[in-house]
């Protein structure tokens, strides 16, 4: 049995952030005891394999075959969670942590962006909480700036880079002009990339994020079917080339707007302004831009994963929840029957790149078209290339309905001179 003035904890998941945290809580515990008021102790920890080589000593902590148990464990106080997954293992830890009435810590965007809204509902009914700092954007303080910093506010605007990867791998595209695959085997072998990217270059991840921000600021009970989601794969190093020609970057943006009463949450590539702030957001780095209506804007920078960064949340976690920190809120009663809005109403300016024959006329049949769905020109740049027999054709449109540009690309798409399906990028103002 645990002594009142420890607060005991057992840790399920040994990899890259379970590992961290070990070190972190080793190396700290001097100082993480005084700021915590108790005496922080890891119980048991347990993971797939016992007789994996880790680079830390387990040998000192009781090793749990079933990492279920630790839910359930008299001498437990708090279960922190670093396996992954939605469902599985994580899901039933946090519904049995919620059930015998222990803290639940975790790191697992995954988890929080498909049960989280359940969770916190069912912890306004007990004295203990859930922590999910580090699932969102790493050592980013987001969740306790949204929960508690900001909780004055209602919160209207959340635009934010929040996967290191695809920042990492557009920057790498913009600074030295390679190509999407040349630049993902580049963040592969810099550890900035997953041996398996597919969840983080096609925008999945930032999704999870951006729904859990969404959740907290609106409290609307996260759906990855209503969030329109485009990853960067179809990215160029011809469209970062000519964005860059009319004063633009492209990053993986993630947005959720409460405007009019609606809901608008995507997450897709971005022209932004190359003076703005996002521009300057580079390699791994997240930020998060988020606006209330006392507050005005407020910029979070900072390390969106890795072992330590994502260890600073989940420590920082553990002696808020020693601390019975709570951050309860009931999210359930902001926003009751929002609708979501579809992305054919956005409305914007967008870039269009189209790779075309290079014969005469072309140029004209296709601002023709524009023009005929009541769009109006910014900018248009048509580039032969010596030698080749195409072309590319860019544009950029003033202000104007999705509808209608999704409508003249339909048309365009029949005209025999395209040689392939036109790229279509939204510009983003912040
Ligand atoms: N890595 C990051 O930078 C980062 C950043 C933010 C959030 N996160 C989140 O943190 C969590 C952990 O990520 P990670 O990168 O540390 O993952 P990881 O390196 O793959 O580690 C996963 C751990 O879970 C254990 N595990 C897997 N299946 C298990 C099972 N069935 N039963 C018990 N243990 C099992 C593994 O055991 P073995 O060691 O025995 O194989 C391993 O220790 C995920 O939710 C992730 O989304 C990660």
């Amino acid at each position: 049995m645990n002594k009142k003035e420890d607060f005991s904890i057992g840790i399920a998941g040994l990899g890259t952030v379970g590992t961290a945290t070990i070190k972190l809580l080793e190396k700290e515990i001097y100082n993480i005891n005084k700021k915590a008021g108790k005496e922080i102790k890891i119980v048991a920890v347990s993971a797939n394999n016992f007789s994996k080589e880790r680079d830390i000593d387990i040998s000192k902590y009781e090793w749990e075959e079933n990492p279920e148990k630790l839910a359930t464990r008299d001498d437990i106080d708090a279960v922190v969670e670093l396996i992954g997954g939605s469902d599985g293992i994580a899901k039933k830890l946090a519904f049995s942590c919620v059930q015998n009435k222990k803290f639940f810590i975790t790191a697992n965007k995954a988890l929080i962006a498909k049960h989280g809204y359940d969770l916190n509902k069912k912890i306004l009914k007990i004295d203990k909480g859930i922590y999910y700092e580090a699932a969102v954007a790493g050592a980013i303080p987001i969740i306790n700036g949204i929960k508690n910093g900001l909780i004055s506010n209602n919160i209207y605007d959340i635009e934010a880079i929040l996967n290191g990867t695809c920042n990492y791998i557009l920057s790498d595209m913009t600074n030295n002009g390679s190509s999407f695959k040349e630049s993902l085997i580049k963040a592969k072998k810099l550890g900035f990339a997953e041996a398996d990217p597919t969840f983080d270059i096609e925008g999945i991840d930032s999704a999870h994020k951006l729904a859990i921000l969404g959740m907290l600021a609106y409290g609307v009970k996260p759906d990855l079917n209503k969030i329109h989601i485009e990853g960067i794969t179809s990215i160029s190093a011809e469209d970062i080339k000519y964005v860059k020609r009319i004063g633009y970057v492209i990053k993986l943006f993630c947005i959720a707007k409460l405007d009019n009463n609606k809901l608008d949450f995507r997450v897709h590539p971005s022209l932004i302004s190359e003076s703005s702030i996002p521009a300057s957001i580079n390699g791994a780095l997240n930020a998060v831009f988020i606006k209330g209506d006392y507050s005005n804007m407020i910029t979070f920078i900072g390390e969106g994963a890795g072992a330590d960064p994502t260890a600073s949340s989940v420590v920082s976690d553990i002696i808020n929840a020693c601390r019975n920190n709570n951050f309860k809120q009931d999210i359930s009663f902001l926003s009751p029957g929002l609708k979501y809005t579809d992305i054919s109403s956005r409305k914007g300016k967008y870039y269009i790149r189209f790779i075309v024959k290079d014969i005469a006329g072309v140029l004209a049949s296709i601002t023709t078209i524009i023009n005929n769905n009541d769009i109006s020109l910014d900018s248009v740049i048509q580039d032969s290339n010596k030698g080749e027999e195409f072309s590319y054709i860019i544009i950029l449109t003033h202000e104007t309905n999705e509808l209608n540009v999704k409508n003249a690309i339909n048309d365009i798409n029949n005209l025999d001179t395209l040689i392939i399906e036109p790229q279509l990028i939204r510009v983003e103002n912040i």
